[in-house]
């Protein structure tokens, strides 16, 4: 009913929309004043201190966009050891775990069978496995040697939106207490963590203020078939993210690439039936992102750009653009979720379909 969805039409608007309570949530507790402090899992400091030697991630779908993030994280701030896999394949290989690995598994439902078979084997191979779920008691949480809770309440929308978000910020503030406890110093570290703090507050402004833009956008993307999004290192995970959002309910044929992998295959594609979405950070990388632009607008492609306000070159060369208030690379997997989000959302709604019931597809998947 209209009451269940607090007045929003479907499931998954309300969802995008709560993304700012549900960053709280996700956050009260564990990061203060741009320190983080995960106490709830007591024998986790003892063994990162003591004992962990490699971060290793295991997750489907977005979860796995979310443990990717977390990778380029990790990367920037220290040179711990981070490999990750999606869990359908972990379960099958022989991944390099022992004592020494701290695993992630990251599932929203705490359900996902590959995931929890995955965890099964890293257990198996004596690794401390950290579950991070959403529902609390769940066969992942209770399998696991410990568990962060994201807390943002149930999501019905199939399509992941709030937890995928909270998951992030709850996965930042994990990196960087890992970081921490390793003895890395990065002032960067402490700047950014102080910016997630302040994510709830930032996700109000960008719903706020790019809602209304992106329902009128939509109208001229909507009957394409095929769109590509494109980002570099933190807007990959980003860009996976867009067009998966993208392919689970408007069922156009969304890809996402690196930018630079462009002209190894998939600017072949390229046409103007065949419109990219780009994310353009700040920094040195701004440059790169703009070349790309102008080869995939040589093509004839129409380019929309997730830029910030001040970058008139960019906008410049795009047929769109979509402001983003603070485009700062580790920043990216999350200001960029609600508007692809929103675009996938609004999509899907002016096409007809209903975004919380995608055809084949089931929120949580129990089943191999
Ligand atoms: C399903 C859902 C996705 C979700 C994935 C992993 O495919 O439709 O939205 O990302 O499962 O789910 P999990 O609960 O393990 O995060």
């Amino acid at each position: 009913s209209l009451a269940e969805k607090s007045g929003y039409p479907h499931f998954m608007l309300k969802e995008i929309f709560e993304q700012p309570i549900a960053l709280e949530s996700a956050l009260v507790g564990r990061l203060k004043d741009g320190k983080p402090q995960i106490k709830e899992v007591q024998s986790l400091e003892n063994f990162v201190k003591n004992q962990m030697k490699k971060v290793y991630v295991v997750a489907c779908g977005t979860s796995y966009h979310a443990g990717l993030a977390a990778k380029y994280f990790v990367n920037r701030y220290s040179d711990i050891d981070f490999d990750i896999e999606v869990a359908s394949e972990f379960r099958y290989m022989n991944p390099a775990i022992d004592s020494n690995t701290l695993v992630l598994a990251i599932s929203q439902s705490g359900e996902t069978i590959d995931t929890l078979e995955g965890v099964r084997l890293a257990r198996k191979k004596g690794a401390y496995v950290l579950a991070i779920s959403n529902v609390v008691g769940s066969t992942i949480s209770r399998e696991s040697d410990g568990v962060l809770y994201l807390n943002t309440g149930p999501e019905i929308g199939v399509a992941a939106t709030k937890t995928y978000t909270a998951q992030i910020a709850l996965l930042y503030t994990l990196a960087a207490q890992l970081i921490y406890w390793k003895g890395y110093k990065k002032e960067e570290l402490d700047e950014i963590m102080r910016n997630i703090e302040k994510m709830p507050e930032l996700f109000r402004i960008i719903l706020d203020k790019t809602n209304g833009h992106l329902m009128e956008l939509v109208k001229e993307y909507k009957n394409f078939k095929d769109m590509m999004y494109v980002g570099r290192v933190f807007g990959f995970p980003a860009a996976l993210e867009g067009a998966l959002k993208l392919k689970e309910i408007s069922y156009i044929n969304a890809i996402a690439y690196q930018a630079g992998e462009l002209k190894h295959g998939p600017i072949a594609l390229l046409d103007d039936n065949f419109p990219v979405f780009a994310i353009v950070p700040l920094g040195k990388l701004r440059e790169k992102m703009i070349s790309n632009i102008m080869e995939v607008k040589a093509r004839g492609a129409k380019v929309i750009a997730l830029t910030s306000k001040d970058d008139l070159q960019t906008k410049k060369i795009c047929d769109d653009y979509i402001d983003v208030p603070s485009i700062f690379e580790p920043l990216i997997p999350l200001v960029v979720a609600p508007i692809t989000q929103l675009f996938a959302y609004y999509i899907a709604v002016q096409k007809g379909l209903d975004p919380d019931k995608p055809r084949n597809l089931a929120k949580s998947v129990t089943v191999e």
